[in-house]
């Protein structure tokens, strides 16, 4: 784990806190701990003093001071008794380190106004609670009992408890680090396979690897994210390769021909005048051919990248169907087809890009004249409470079912010769398509193989320019 990574600061900011949490409470509870015992230990030997104090009867009497005895060996505390004159008479577990000075004049004198003493000293660097209680005999002779406790008893069971603090808090220690790993292998795994993946992307510009990680939260929202990027990024370079590919292969056929025909004429291989007219001929079109791949392209390219603008505008569509029909009438008349529109009696208007309309419907009906034979194209235009609808029908070859969900493909075509020979680039649909999905419209193929085809277009009507 490098020592900049997110999980050591993770881990490391959880260690901070514990510390600075665990310091103070243990601080806290130490505190409380040793109070608790002192008072506990004053309080033991103030009962313990005022329990003897009422039971002598004979300060003499050997018997009291077996108690006495008895009661400091069970309570592990030193016991002194001093007579009214100050002079010892009894003492038990007594021994010289525990006090300089049994009792002060001061304490002297509270014990002879019949007051308990008690006072916490350290000598010889013990620390001592002495607690001192005035008694009397039945004779009513005087005296004074003065008990004695060390701590060290008390430091021991404290003693214990600071160990316990100390394996508690190391034991806290030892689960952030635990949690740390874990996190680390739980977050950190992913967070390597994107980063690998992102270098795959930039460096090697491979696309296909994928971060294998399936999480409802942030990392699995990002795994998801880098996943669709470099899929989309994949997508993106199989189509530009293949569209390399058709573009390549687009453009060289007709430059073949130019070749050919341009030599051809170059070493005066025709027969006659009219025959190298015809030749010329060929080489104008294919010409117009390579420039009409070239425009059609150039469209293409520009709608693909979103940057094409639509200038709307509201315009009655009826007559821009009329006026395609009207374009298209010649090379209808030539083929020996009816061309015709059929249009409400009232304005049909619709806010679109009118010279980008124009572009559809054109290209949709030099289909349908390039692809019929005999019979009728008719362009219709009809209109309900939410859509605009454009129907472009012929009579003509009519397209197979499995066909139509390609006809959208670039430079797809269903026969290649005979879209070549009329002109055709097999790029007019993908720019139909996206010429009218500009327009939040949609295309539908309806068509029966040697019957003919319905185009289908619905626009929704706008009810405010947007
Ligand atoms: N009205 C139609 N009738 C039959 N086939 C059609 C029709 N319109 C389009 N197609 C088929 O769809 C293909 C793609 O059309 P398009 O993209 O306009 O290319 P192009 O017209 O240049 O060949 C055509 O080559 C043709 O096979
Ligand atoms: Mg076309």
């Amino acid at each position: 784990m490098k020592l900049n990574s997110v999980i050591f600061k993770l881990g490391a900011t959880i260690l901070f806190l514990q510390l600075i949490i665990l310091i103070p409470l243990g601080y806290i509870i130490l505190q409380l701990l040793l109070n608790y015992s002192v008072n506990q230990t004053e309080s033991q030997l103030v009962k313990l003093s005022e329990k003897y104090a009422t039971q002598v009867h004979h300060l003499d009497d050997p018997e009291n001071l077996q108690l006495l005895d008895h009661l400091t060996d069970m309570t592990d505390t030193s016991a002194v008794i001093i007579d009214q004159n100050g002079e010892m008479i009894f003492e038990t577990n007594w021994d010289q380190s525990i006090t300089d000075q049994i009792l002060t004049t001061n304490q002297k004198q509270q014990l002879a106004d019949g007051n308990t003493v008690i006072e916490e000293y350290t000598n010889n660097g013990s620390t001592y609670l002495k607690v001192a209680q005035p008694i009397s005999d039945d004779s009513g002779e005087r005296a004074s009992v003065v008990l004695f406790s060390s701590f060290g008893l008390i430091s021991s069971s404290i003693h214990n408890i600071v160990i316990l603090v100390i394996l508690a808090s190391l034991g806290a220690v030892a689960l952030a680090i635990g949690f740390t790993i874990f996190i680390s292998k739980k977050l950190g795994a992913p967070l390597i396979a994107m980063e690998k993946v992102a270098k795959q992307i930039a460096e090697k510009k491979d696309f296909s690897l994928r971060v294998d990680y399936k999480a409802n939260d942030e990392i699995g929202s990002l795994a998801t994210a880098v996943n669709h990027l470099s899929q989309t990024l994949e997508r993106y370079q199989t189509n530009r390769n293949e569209f390399f590919s058709n573009i390549t292969h687009e453009l060289k056929t007709p430059l073949t021909y130019v070749k050919g025909y341009a030599n051809a004429v170059r070493h005066e291989m025709y027969q006659s005048e009219s025959e190298k007219d015809e030749f010329l001929e060929i080489i104008e079109n294919e010409a117009d051919h390579i420039s009409n791949l070239m425009d059609d392209l150039m469209d293409l390219s520009k709608i693909e990248e979103g940057k094409i603008d639509l200038n709307k505008e509201s315009f009655d569509i009826n007559n821009l169907a009329e006026e395609m029909v009207r374009r298209s009438h010649i090379r209808a008349t030539q083929k020996g087809l009816d061309l015709y529109a059929v249009t409400p009696p009232h304005p049909v208007k619709m806010m679109a890009d009118k010279s980008r309309m124009e572009q559809i419907l054109t290209n949709l009906v030099e289909n349908a004249v390039r692809y019929t034979e005999n019979g009728e194209i008719r362009v219709e235009i009809s209109e309900n409470d939410k859509n605009v609808e454009v129907f472009v029908q012929d009579t003509g070859i009519g397209i197979k079912k499995e066909d139509i969900p390609f006809l959208f493909e670039r430079f797809y075509r269903v026969d290649k010769s005979r879209s070549r020979a009329n002109g055709g680039t097999g790029l007019g649909l993908s720019i139909v398509k996206n010429l009218v999905e500009l327009h939040e419209g949609s295309i539908k193929f309806d068509s029966e193989l040697n019957k003919g085809t319905t185009v289908k277009l619905t626009f929704p009507k706008f009810e405010k320019e947007d």
